[in-house]
């Protein structure tokens, strides 16, 4: 068993560089399936996630090359059209690898995606889109079958609510289609606009991202090309949250403060100093923060659910009662039960949590559930007192390539371990 050993209680002040956004680089990577080129992609984090979705373009027949955190995929010869079941299983985003394959052979074998960590998470709205583009979709024996990517046309799609992998899987789809594509209530996130700006940079026609409405002209030759992805928000989020829970000041670079707004308007009710510069944000925090208004997660530009955990572990030592309210996904409450062995008073009633400030959280084996819960521990252990042993590892390391570095960085004072815990977990 590995866990990281945090011992709280230490200020935080530095200077971070926030890595590649997960949620950007996984569907870029899916995305560059489409040019029969060579896709160069900087600041490409080392993630679990991230090296699943290297080892299915190899698989399919792509070369990828890693060089620093710039990865590079020749893409030029497309031999299968499948995604293998353990791949599949290991990341559940591979289901945007639908779309691309579609568009790119003509047809797409992958398992059902099965539900996760976070609730079950439907997959009606992609199919659904896919369907719209004339792609024939079956169910067979546990594996979904898209076929008829030969003859798929543009069209108008219209999607019932703003699913961030829905609006992936049509686009990448809607490129390899004849015509014209609209795709309505699409999702407006950060990691869309990135998606857009990597096909643009292949040549893709694209317009209307960071709008509901993406207007998509198909069949647009493509050829290589470069693009750096932006920083990881929820990375940032979860640095500021941990400043906020330890006290301190820290300025994080790469990473854009427009795409964190309500995240750093929160930290400022709670309390926080905070200054946007272009590419950086600085925030300082002393004492106890304050609780804050009801906090309610939804779609782009509003709090994005996947900062609620490290938000709450922030405000787990704080003045006064705050609300959350998540009603992104139905399952996203894990980290609570740990929260409260450190000491939380955390009450949870269906999506509802009221968190009430306590003054000292104690260190304590505790573990993580699913990523941004692992997150969250670690926020809530660096502002607790003495040592919280945190495991649960291979989910915090889908989505943060150095948390231990970056907080050494900033003076926390947390190992990597291995062994039993004093648990005997
Ligand atoms: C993406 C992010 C995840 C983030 C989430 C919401 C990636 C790799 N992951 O996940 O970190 O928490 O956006 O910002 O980018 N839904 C359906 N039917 C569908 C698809 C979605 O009902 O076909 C529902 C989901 O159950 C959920 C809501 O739509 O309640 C939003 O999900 P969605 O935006 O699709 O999230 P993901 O793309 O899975």
């Amino acid at each position: 068993m590995q866990w990281y050993e945090i011992r709280g209680g230490h200020r935080l002040d530095g200077t971070v560089s926030v890595h590649g956004a997960k949620n950007s680089v996984l569907p870029i990577l899916c995305a560059t399936l489409l040019n029969s080129g060579v896709s160069v992609i900087h600041n490409c984090p080392r993630l679990s996630d991230v090296e699943a979705s290297v080892a299915i373009l190899r698989h399919l027949g792509c070369q990828v090359d890693w060089e620093g955190d710039t990865v590079c995929v020749d893409a030029t010869v497309v031999q299968r059209s499948d995604v293998p079941e353990h791949l599949m299983r290991e990341m559940r985003s591979s289901v945007i690898f639908l779309g691309a394959i579609l568009a790119r052979t003509g047809e797409a074998v992958v398992s059902m995606p099965g539900g996760c960590e976070l609730g079950p998470r439907p997959i009606d709205l992609h199919l659904a889109a896919l369907e719209r583009l004339g792609a024939e979709v079956a169910v067979q024996g546990g594996n979904l079958l898209c076929r008829g990517g030969r003859s798929l046309r543009g069209t108008e799609i219209s999607l019932s609510l703003p699913s961030v992998g829905a609006t992936e899987n049509a686009l990448l789809c809607a490129c390899g289609a004849e015509g014209t594509t609209i795709l309505q209530n699409a999702a407006r996130e950060p990691e869309i606009v990135d998606l857009v700006r990597f096909l643009r940079s292949l040549g893709a026609d694209i317009r209307g991202e960071g709008t509901s409405t993406l207007r998509i002209e198909g069949n647009h030759p493509l050829h290589s090309g470069e693009h750096t992805v932006i920083g990881d928000r929820i990375v940032a989020a979860t640095y500021l949250s941990a400043a906020a829970s330890a006290g301190g000041e820290v300025y994080l670079t790469g990473v854009d403060p427009e795409q964190l707004t309500t995240v750093t308007a929160l930290l400022r009710d709670a309390g926080a100093e905070v200054r946007r510069e272009p590419g950086a944000v600085w925030m300082r925090c002393e004492g106890l923060p304050h609780s804050v208004g009801p906090v309610r997660t939804s779609p782009y530009p509003g709090f994005p659910t996947d900062a609620q955990p490290v938000l709450m572990a922030a405000l787990c030592r704080s003045r006064g009662t705050t609300m959350i309210v998540e009603t992104m996904f139905e399952n996203r409450y894990r980290h609570v039960d740990e929260l409260r062995r450190m000491g939380a008073d955390i009450l949870v009633v269906n999506r509802v949590a009221l968190i009430t400030g306590v003054e000292r959280l104690h260190g304590a084996p505790v573990e993580a559930h699913d990523l941004r819960g692992g997150g969250a521990l670690a926020v809530a252990a660096l502002g607790a007192e003495g040592v919280t042993q945190l495991s649960g590892l291979h989910h915090i390391r889908r989505g943060y390539a150095s948390l231990p570095e970056d907080l050494r960085a900033l003076g926390a004072e947390i190992r990597w371990r291995q062994g039993e815990t004093t648990e005997g977990a």
